[in-house]
C-alpha cells in the first residue's frame, strides 16, 4: 500500500450531508502526500471545501527537489493548516492557517466593539503574540534558501539511512516522500524495547507496528550511522 487516501473510497463517502474534503500533505507517521489533485477535482465537483492539512508537510514540500501540487495553486484548495511550530522551526505553538479567500476568514469573526479592534477571527481575546513574532522571526532569519538548504540536508540523510537499513535486509514500507522514514521490521515493539536500552528512543506507527523515524535537522550523519550499527546489530 501507498499510504495515502485512496481517492475512489472517498468519492464513495459522499453523500448530501458532505460540506469538505481533508487531504493531508505530509502525513504524520508516513510523511506522506495524499493525492490532491484528484481531492481538489473532486472538491470543485462536488462544489465543496478542501481543506489541506500540511501541519507537517508545509515547511518541507515547497523545498523539496521533487515537486508535488498541495497548495493554492490548485483551485479546489480552500484552506491549509501549516505549522511554523514544526518544519517551520519557530516555537511552540505557532500555528498556521491559511485561506483561499480572505471572505472565509470572515465567517469566523465575532464581534468586539468593547475592544480596540471591532470584530476578530479567535475565541481567545488577550493572548501572546510572542509565538507569531517567533515565525516571523525565523522567516526572515532563514529565507527560502536557509529552509530549501535544511530541508535538502534532512532528505539526504534519510536517503542515506534508507540505504544503510538496507544493508541490514530492512525495508521502507514507503520510498519517503518527506523526512519521516518507517522502517519495516519483524517485532517493531521489541526492536524498539532493544533500542531503547541502547538510548534510542524511537517511535512506532500503528498500522502496521513499524518504527518510524522523522529525521529533523539536528541529527548528524554521525549519529544516524550509529544508530543504524545499533539497528543492524538488534535486528540480525
Ligand atoms: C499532519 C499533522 N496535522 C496536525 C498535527 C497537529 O498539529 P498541531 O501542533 O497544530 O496541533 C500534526 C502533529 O503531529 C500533524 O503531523
Amino acid at each position: 500500500p501507498e499510504f495515502r487516501a485512496d481517492i475512489s473510497s472517498v468519492e464513495d463517502l459522499i453523500d448530501e450531508n458532505t460540506i469538505g474534503l481533508v487531504g493531508i500533505a505530509g502525513t504524520t507517521e508516513f510523511g506522506q502526500i495524499d493525492p490532491i489533485k484528484e481531492l481538489s477535482d473532486l472538491a470543485l465537483s462536488k462544489n465543496i471545501f478542501l481543506h489541506v492539512d500540511a501541519a507537517f508537510g508545509g515547511f518541507v514540500i515547497p523545498f523539496l527537489r521533487e515537486s508535488y501540487e498541495f497548495d493554492f495553486a490548485l483551485p479546489g484548495v480552500t484552506s491549509i493548516a501549516a505549522d511554523p511550530h514544526k518544519m517551520g522551526f519557530a516555537t511552540i505553538p505557532s500555528g498556521g492557517l491559511l485561506f483561499q479567500d480572505s471572505s472565509y476568514l470572515h465567517r469566523l469573526s465575532v464581534d468586539t466593539p468593547y475592544l480596540t479592534v471591532n470584530s476578530q477571527q479567535t475565541l481567545s481575546g488577550t493572548r501572546s503574540g510572542a509565538s507569531a513574532a517567533s515565525a516571523y522571526a525565523v522567516f526572515k532569519h532563514l529565507g527560502r534558501a536557509g529552509y530549501e538548504r535544511i530541508v535538502q540536508r534532512c532528505m539526504e540523510l534519510t536517503y542515506e539511512l534508507v540505504a544503510r537499513a538496507r544493508e541490514s535486509g530492512i525495508e521502507p514500507l514507503i520510498d519517503p516522500v518527506t523526512n519521516v522514514l518507517v522502517l519495516d521490521v519483524p517485532d517493531a515493539d521489541s526492536v524498539r524495547s532493544v533500542l531503547k536500552t541502547r538510548g534510542w528512543d524511537v517511535s512506532i506507527t500503528r498500522d502496521p507496528r513499524a518504527l518510524r523515524l522523522v529525521i529533523m535537522p539536528h541529527l548528524t550523519r554521525e549519529n544516524l550511522n550509529l544508530f543504524a550499527d545499533d539497528l543492524a546489530d538488534v535486528v540480525k
